[in-house]
């Protein structure tokens, strides 16, 4: 899919911000922990969301989606692990069946997940902890074998070296239903992990948060629940880069939950931006020429990784230069050669991104490698002179739902281009 978009320097309207991705894949595979049904609400239309749905359904979980109500229903019934190793690399999340089959005390075949590959995405902290519980994992190739040897013992402490979030929901999924004690040291707190945390409370584990550990004892089982998804702090930040990327905006964002998106709101003020509050909505304007920043990305509370490509382009038209060092993931950088092309200055400088004033941007094709790059090449494309492509943009709707009517109803110019046969 190629989407064409011609710049604007001014952007007006209203926005409704989704469901958050990354929230609501791991809340799905927790329907895999328990026979009872599981009812989510705010669930977002977008590719990522429905890729795990067949991946459940392959692996029987019956699955009702009420697009129209954004209502997911969810029940385990008799499970057969027949995972396709095209699937499984469609999407990230998918490393969440392994922890829940884990859970399910299991043998079972898998793959190594695919998604974004913007950096080395090792799951070794993942892999490790289900060793921990007795499995065996045969490598073959990118196939991976799993078979319960052994029962676990009574206490169990996992060490992650860095705070993963895939990994400390994986390492909930696999601790909550085993008889014992486990104990995770430096887990990821982030928002999307704080909401797997709650709903698996509510559906009745028993997860304990002191200082930066987590500390769970099993339970005998899990019951069914009904619960709302957060709103999409990442998406909510796309479209918050977005409006100040521009010369002149003013957009009313709804659905938004300010208090994850403290650090972003915080820069973004730094930088020249203007917010009202006004009934559950966030009114936000820009009318002058944007400040550089020197941001380092970190885990929450700090500025997300999720948006450093997109915050990069956005210091493209700041008016003194700007750093911006990404902690999480150092080489996710695929959006440097994106504004290379644009005529953009930007360099890489020991693990540094520093980005200078570039008022004269050129429009040009742009790809999308991934996701997060993606929406960063769109925010280029409405800042460039002229008008520009996007190559390969099936991969933003990943993350992004209603992309482009939620653009065009900012005043975007957006077009879906038609391949020529
Ligand atoms: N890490 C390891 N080994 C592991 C796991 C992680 O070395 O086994 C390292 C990573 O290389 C990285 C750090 O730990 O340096 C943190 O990675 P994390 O495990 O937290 O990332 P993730 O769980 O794979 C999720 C999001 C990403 C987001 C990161 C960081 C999902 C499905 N993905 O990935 O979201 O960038 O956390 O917040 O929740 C996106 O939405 O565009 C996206 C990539």
């Amino acid at each position: 899919m190629k989407l064409k978009i011609t710049s604007r320097a001014r952007l007006k309207g209203t926005i409704k911000i989704s469901g958050s991705k990354n929230a609501t894949l791991p809340l799905m595979v927790c329907a895999l922990l328990t026979y009872d049904e599981i009812i989510l609400q705010n669930i977002p239309h977008i590719s990522d969301v429905l890729m795990m749905m067949k991946l459940l359904q392959d692996i029987g979980i019956r699955v009702i989606y009420q697009e129209d109500e954004k209502t997911l229903r969810l029940q385990k019934e008799a499970l057969f692990v027949n995972l396709k190793k095209e699937d499984i690399k469609k999407i990230r999340a998918s490393y969440y069946i392994m922890g829940a089959l884990v859970a399910n005390d299991l043998n079972f075949k898998t793959h190594y997940p695919g998604g974004c590959s913007f950096s080395k995405r090792p799951i070794d902290y993942h892999l490790d902890a289900f060793k921990k519980v007795g499995y065996q994992i045969i490598e073959k190739g990118e196939e991976l074998i799993f078979q319960k040897l052994k029962t676990s013992d009574d206490i169990i402490n996992y060490d992650l070296p860095k705070p993963s979030v895939g990994a400390t929901i994986n390492v909930l999924f696999i601790s909550i239903l085993r008889k014992g004690i486990s104990i995770i040291h430096n887990p990821s707190l982030e928002p999307e992990v704080q909401q797997v945390i709650e709903m698996l409370k509510l559906m009745g584990a028993n997860i304990i948060q002191e200082n930066n550990t987590l500390k769970i004892e099993g339970v005998d089982h899990l019951h069914g629940i009904t619960y709302k998804i957060m709103s999409d702090r990442i998406e909510a930040g796309s479209y918050l880069l977005l409006a100040a990327s521009v010369k002149r905006s003013k957009i009313i964002f709804q659905n938004l939950d300010l208090t994850y998106l403290e650090d972003v709101l915080k820069t973004l003020k730094q930088m020249g931006l203007h917010f009202k509050k006004h009934n559950n909505q966030l009114v936000v304007k820009k009318t002058k020429r944007l400040i550089g920043i020197n941001k380092t990305i970190d885990i929450y509370p700090a500025f997300p990784t999720d948006l450093q490509q997109i915050l990069s382009v956005a210091c493209l038209k700041a008016k003194s230069p700007s750093t911006i060092i990404d902690k999480i993931y150092p080489e996710r950088l695929t959006h440097l050669k994106e504004i290379k092309k644009a005529k953009g200055i930007i360099q890489l400088v020991n693990h540094q991104i520093k980005i200078y004033p570039s008022y004269k941007l050129e429009a040009g094709s742009f790809y999308a490698s991934d996701l997060r790059c993606g929406f960063a090449c769109i925010v280029l494309a409405v800042m460039a002179n002229g008008t520009s492509i996007i190559e390969n943009a099936e991969l933003i709707l990943r993350g992004y739902e209603n992309l482009i009517d939620k653009l065009r109803g900012l005043q975007v110019a957006i077009e879906e281009e038609k391949d020529d046969f």
